[in-house]
C-alpha cells in the first residue's frame, strides 16, 4: 500500500524481545531494497497507514526498519475471556479449514530387536504430531512400518531352529554358551576358526538329519514344527531373552563364518554345493514353508509384546489390529512396482540389477546415483518395499499427506522415493497432489557427546533406560516430598520419569543431536518437565487451598464479565495465554514440538511472576475473580499442552 506494490509479505514473526512489544513485522526491510529506498522511511509511511487499533497500541518504528507492534490490553482482556468461556476445550486453537487424511509413519522398529533410542525419538515425536494434527481436526492414519521382512527373517528362522536343535541334542542352551565363546574370540581371534568349524559341523550333521526326517515326514512336521507349537505355551516374557540371545548368536556366527570364508550348508544346497546363510536367507525368502511361517509369525508377536509394553509405558497409542503394517504386508504388491516402472520406462537395468536414477541424484564420483529395485539375484529392496506402501497409502488409505518420523541418515532415500514416486505419477489421486513430508531427527548422545551407547558399547536399550528414569524420579520425589504415601510417590514417580525423558526430547530441536543426561532432564528447574509438572500442581494447589477457604472458585469465575488487568505481570500472563493457538499452530506448521514446549515454559515463568507480585485468595473483591481466572486459564493451558499434545501426564500433587 505504502508502496503502490501487491503481495507484499509482512513477515510478522512474535517479538524476539519484549521490551519491544509483542509482535515485530519485518517485511520493511526487504521490499525496501526490492524498490530501494530506505527502509526507515518507507517503515514510517507503512506505519502511518496502518490500522491495528482494535488489536495494538499504535506502532512503532525501531532499528533499520523494523515495526514492533503490541497487543492492547483491553484486546487482551476481551480474548481471554472469550477463549476461557469457549465451549469445550479448544483454548483458542480454530480446526484446520480443510480437513485432510493424513498417514503417519512412525516408530517402525525391526523384529528380533530390542528398540534402542532412536526409535525412541521415531515413536514420541510421532506420537506428538499425531496429537496435534488429530487437535486440529485431520483424520491421522497411523502406520508402524515394521520392519519384518529381509534378512532378519532368515535368522530368525535359523536361530530358533537352533533352539530347537539345542533341545533336541538335550543342551538348551548351548547357543548361549557359544554366544559366549564367539563374543570372546571375535575380539582375541585365533581359536575363533576353530569355534566356528565347530559348531557349523554339528550344524550341517542336525541339518542333513533334519531333512531326511523332512523327507520321511514332509515338511518338518517332526521336529521343528512342534517346536514351535509348544513355544507358544511359553511366557513370552520369558522367551524374548532367550529369542535375542540366539538371535544374536546366529547373527554373529554369520558375521564371523562369512569373514572367514567358511560356508554354512542350507537345505536347497546340493551336496556339493553350500551356500552362505545369506543364500540360505534368500531361498527361506521365495518359500514360504508352513514352519518357516510359523516361526516368523510367533517372532513378530514376541516382538511386539514387547514393543506394546513400551508404547503403554510412554502413553503411545497404536492400535495392534489397524496399525502395524509392517514390511511384509507389502510383499505381493512387490512385483507390480518393479514391472510397472519397467514398463513405463523409468526403471532400467544396471549391472543386473532395476534400478530408476531420479535427476540430481550423483554419487560421491558424480555418477547418477541409482535407486535400486530389484537385486540381480531377484530380492526386492527396502526401496520397493517404500514405494509399494507408498502407493497404498495414496490409492487405498486414501492420504492426502504422508509424514514420515526417521533419523536424519535416511534424508536421501526419502528424497529418492519421493522424487521417483513423482517421476511415476504415484503421488496423485483423482488429479490431486499428495504432500509428502520426511520429519527427520538428529541423534541422542552420551554425556561424551557421542551416541548413547552403555559402557561395553553396544545400543542403550529403551526399556532400561526407561526404568531407569523412574527409579531417578523416585527418588527425587522422595527428597522432596518425603510427606507422601508410597503408591502416591509410585504414581509421581512414573509421571515425572517417562514424562522427564520425553520433555526432554521435545524440548530439544529435533533436528539437532542432544545430549541425554538424567539430571539434567529431572532438574526442577529450568525448561525439563518436573519444572513443568511443579508448575501445573502448584496451580492446582491454589484451587484446594481455596476450597479450605471458603471461595468458591467456580462460581466466582461464572460471574465475571470483564478482566481487570492492572499489575503489569497479570497482563503479560494474559497476554501470553491469548497465544497458546498461535505456538500450536507454530508447531504443526513445522512438525517441531518444541515450539509447544518453549511457549509453555514461559508460561511457567510468567505464572510464576505473576503469583510471586500478585495474591490471589487475598486480593480484593475486585480483582480476585480476574486472577483466578487466570491461575485457572494457566492450570488448563500446561494440562491441554503436556497431557493431551505431547501426552507427558500432569499430577495434582508434588
Ligand atoms: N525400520 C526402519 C528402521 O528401523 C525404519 C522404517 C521407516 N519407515 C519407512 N517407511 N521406511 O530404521
Amino acid at each position: 500500500m505504502a508502496t503502490g506494490q501487491a503481495g507484499c509479505a509482512a513477515v510478522v514473526r512474535p517479538a524476539t524481545d519484549p521490551r519491544f512489544g509483542d509482535y515485530q513485522a519485518n517485511g520493511v526491510m526487504a521490499l525496501a531494497k526490492q524498490i530501494k529506498t530506505n527502509p526507515r522511511k518507507l517503515a514510517e509511511s507503512v506505519v502511518a497507514q496502518l490500522d491495528l487499533s482494535d488489536l495494538c497500541e499504535p506502532p512503532e518504528v525501531a532499528g533499520p526498519g523494523f515495526v514492533n507492534l503490541r497487543l492492547k490490553p483491553e484486546y487482551a482482556a476481551t480474548e481471554l475471556l472469550r477463549i476461557a468461556n469457549e465451549d469445550g476445550e479448544r483454548l483458542g486453537i480454530r480446526p484446520a479449514a480443510s480437513p485432510q487424511t493424513i498417514v503417519a509413519d512412525f516408530s517402525s522398529p525391526n523384529i528380533a530387536k530390542e528398540m534402542h533410542v532412536g526409535h525412541l525419538r521415531s515413536t514420541i515425536i510421532g506420537d506428538c504430531l499425531c496429537r496435534l494434527l488429530e487437535f486440529e481436526g485431520h483424520r491421522v492414519v497411523r502406520q508402524n512400518h515394521i520392519g519384518d521382512w529381509g534378512t532378519q527373517f532368515g535368522r530368525v528362522i535359523l536361530g530358533l531352529w537352533h533352539m530347537c536343535m539345542a533341545e533336541k541334542h538335550g543342551q538348551p542352551l548351548y547357543y548361549r554358551t557359544e554366544l559366549d565363546g564367539l563374543r570372546r574370540l571375535a575380539k582375541s581371534g585365533e581359536d575363533l576358526k576353530r569355534l566356528c568349524q565347530h559348531i557349523l559341523d554339528r550344524h550341517e550333521k542336525d541339518w542333513r538329519k533334519d531333512s531326511t526326517d523332512l523327507d520321511n515326514l514332509g515338511d518338518g512336521e517332526r521336529c521343528f514344527h512342534p517346536f514351535l507349537k509348544k513355544l507358544r505355551e511359553r511366557d513370552p516374557h520369558e522367551m524374548w531373552p532367550e529369542f535375542l540371545a540366539v538371535y544374536q548368536y546366529v547373527s554373529l556366527l554369520e558375521e564371523c563364518a562369512s569373514g572367514m570364508g567358511l560356508k554354512i550348508p542350507t537345505r536347497d544346497a546340493g551336496d556339493k554345493d553350500y551356500a552362505y546363510l545369506s543364500r540360505h536367507v534368500t531361498t527361506m525368502l521365495q518359500r514360504l514353508d508352513r514352519q518357516e511361517y510359523d516361526a516368523w509369525e510367533y517372532v513378530t508377536e514376541l516382538t511386539l509384546d514387547e514393543c506394546f509394553d513400551i508404547y503403554t509405558k510412554l502413553g503411545v497409542t497404536f492400535n495392534r489390529e489397524t496399525d502395524i503394517r509392517g514390511e511384509s504386508f507389502y510383499n505381493d504388491r512387490l512385483p507390480a512396482v518393479v514391472s510397472d516402472l519397467r514398463d513405463s520406462g523409468l526403471a532400467v537395468e544396471s549391472n543386473g540389477a532395476v534400478c530408476v536414477f531420479p535427476p540430481g541424484f550423483k554419487t560421491k564420483e558424480g555418477e547418477p546415483l541409482p535407486f535400486i529395485i530389484q537385486k540381480s539375484d531377484g530380492a526386492f529392496l527396502y526401496a520397493t518395499t517404500d514405494l509399494a506402501a507408498l502407493r497404498y497409502r495414496v490409492n487405498e488409505l486414501k492420504a492426502g499427506r504422508i509424514v514420515y518420523v526417521t533419523d536424519a541418515r535416511q534424508i536421501q532415500h526419502f528424497q529418492m522415493l519421493f522424487k521417483v514416486a513423482e517421476m511415476a505419477g504415484w503421488d496423485t489421486r483423482d488429479g490431486k497432489k499428495v504432500e509428502l513430508v520426511h520429519v527427520t531427527f538428529g541423534s541422542v548422545l552420551g554425556e561424551d557427546g557421542r551416541p548413547l551407547k552403555t559402557r561395553s558399547g553396544e545400543n542403550v536399550k529403551l526399556k532400561e533406560l526407561l526404568e531407569e528414569a523412574v527409579l531417578r524420579a523416585r527418588q527425587v520425589v522422595n527428597d522432596k516430598s518425603p510427606e507422601l504415601s508410597d503408591s502416591q510417590k509410585d504414581k509421581i514417580a512414573e509421571a515425572v520419569g517417562i514424562g522427564a525423558v520425553k520433555y526432554a526430547d521435545y524440548s530439544n530441536s529435533r533436528t539437532s543431536d542432544y545430549v541425554f543426561s538424567f539430571d539434567k532432564m529431572l532438574a526442577m528447574d529450568g525448561n525439563t518437565a518436573p519444572y513443568m509438572q511443579y508448575a501445573y500442581a502448584r496451580v492446582r494447589s491454589i484451587e484446594r487451598k481455596a476450597r479450605t477457604k471458603g471461595v468458591d472458585v467456580r462460581s466466582e469465575l461464572a460471574s465475571i464479565k470483564t478482566l481487570n488487568l492492572s499489575e503489569p505481570s497479570e497482563l503479560d500472563l494474559a497476554k501470553h495465554l491469548v497465544r497458546y493457538a498461535e505456538a500450536v499452530e507454530s508447531a504443526i506448521a513445522d512438525y517441531r514440538p518444541n515450539y509447544l514446549t518453549a511457549y509453555l515454559y514461559e508460561l511457567a515463568q510468567q505464572f510464576s511472576a505473576f503469583y510471586t507480585n500478585c495474591p490471589v485468595l487475598d486480593a480484593p473483591p475486585a480483582t480476585r475473580p480476574t486472577r483466578l481466572l487466570l491461575c485457572d486459564q494457566t492450570a488448563r493451558t500446561i494440562k491441554h499442552g503436556l497431557s493431551t499434545l505431547l501426552g507427558i501426564a500432569v499430577v495434582e500433587q508434588m
